[in-house]
């Protein structure tokens, strides 16, 4: 399907850094000409007559009204080639902004309350991931969320159902709306993840407080924390994060959009850096917060007055915080190392 192209690449424009997304959800980017384009090839009915008017839509008063339209627009996603057709246009996109390897979310039981299988959502991504080397030069992981404002029995029906996939995912995470939904009560299928040898991320201190931070870390023993931003009101969690440089996957564009922040001159993101905490930059949900990954970095370059030294370090952070093999991580800090814009 003709999805909505990537913006041309510009000869005369400087070369993004080359980096690593970490936190992307790959219904986040849905863009508006393919959330049409698909409910047309489906026969599903928007509520929305243009794509201008869907675009309206996007603004948001905080996370829960973000998730409202976000699960809405998933109704249009229904076959394996949906699937594969959005993760195609993301990496196109990705490979712009300079992204060389990319560890994807996708939100299974978003899909499977909607009759539609786990097998034709992860089969239809792994269809487009499979060929995002040789077509896009990236490599990718899948990383299966949870979504924590269902029970605790849902996520546990959804890890079972996903076993015959495991091969194909590095990694659980726990998203959807925080407050309210400590980690803790995921305990259960976090250390069945883990025995299947499986890695472990979590979305804390976005709109949560700094305790489901503590909680990520100690009970469900994750390996890295999504956003995180909210540990910087405690100075004991700070200094634990920072001693064993534990990575924050912090989505600039996103926390404005979603009033965790109010301005992105105001964003903790140098006061994170000069704590010693390994923080690295993404994009979240693209399509709806107003940029993907170098959009991010040029994004917060601008509002915070961030030097080509700081960036870098960044893009290296991108690398070193990856679920990546040590030979293949090297060769991309070489490769941040080499760049010239
Ligand atoms: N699902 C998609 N985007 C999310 C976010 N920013 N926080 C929590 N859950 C999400
Ligand atoms: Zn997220």
């Amino acid at each position: 399907m003709a999805s909505s192209p990537a913006p041309p690449s510009d000869v005369s424009a400087p070369r993004p850094l080359p980096k690593a997304e970490l936190h992307l959800h790959i219904e986040g980017t849905l863009e508006p000409e393919l959330a049409f384009a698909l409910a047309e090839r489906n026969g599903v009915k928007l509520p929305y007559a243009t794509e201008d008017e869907l675009r309206r839509a996007y603004s948001f008063a905080d996370l829960q009204s973000f998730l409202n339209l976000y699960y809405a627009l998933m109704a249009v996603l229904r076959t394996e080639d949906d699937f594969a057709d959005l993760a195609d246009a993301y990496l196109a996109r990705a490979k712009e902004q300079g992204v060389r390897h990319a560890e994807i979310f996708f939100d299974p039981q978003a899909h499977t309350a909607r009759g539609i299988s786990i097998g034709t959502v992860v089969n239809g991504l792994a269809r487009a991931l499979d060929r995002a080397q040789e077509n896009y030069g990236i490599s990718t992981r899948l990383i299966m969320c949870f979504l924590r404002d269902e029970s605790a029995e849902s996520a546990l029906t959804t890890f079972e159902a996903a076993r015959p996939h495991l091969h194909r995912i590095t990694a659980v995470g726990l998203d959807s709306a925080e407050v309210g939904h400590p980690p803790e009560k995921f305990k259960e299928v976090f250390a069945l993840a883990r025995e299947a040898g499986l890695k472990c991320v979590a979305h804390a201190g976005e709109e949560g407080p700094a305790a489901y931070i503590w909680e990520a870390l100690d009970i469900l023993g994750v390996d890295r924390i999504d956003h995180g931003v909210r540990c910087m009101e405690d100075e004991r969690l700070v200094a634990r994060l920072a001693a064993e440089q534990v990575p924050l996957t912090v989505c600039p564009l996103s926390n404005v959009r979603l009033r965790v922040i109010d301005d992105l001159a105001d964003h903790p993101l140098p006061a994170m850096l000069d704590a010693g905490l390994l923080v690295t930059v993404n994009s979240d949900d693209p399509a709806y917060f107003g940029g993907y990954a170098d959009d991010n970095f040029t994004a917060v370059r601008d509002a915070l007055g961030l030097d080509e030294a700081t960036l870098r370090t960044l893009a290296r952070n991108s690398f070193r915080a990856s679920f990546l093999d040590e030979a293949t991580r090297e060769k991309y800090l070489k490769e941040v190392d080499a760049h010239q814009a």
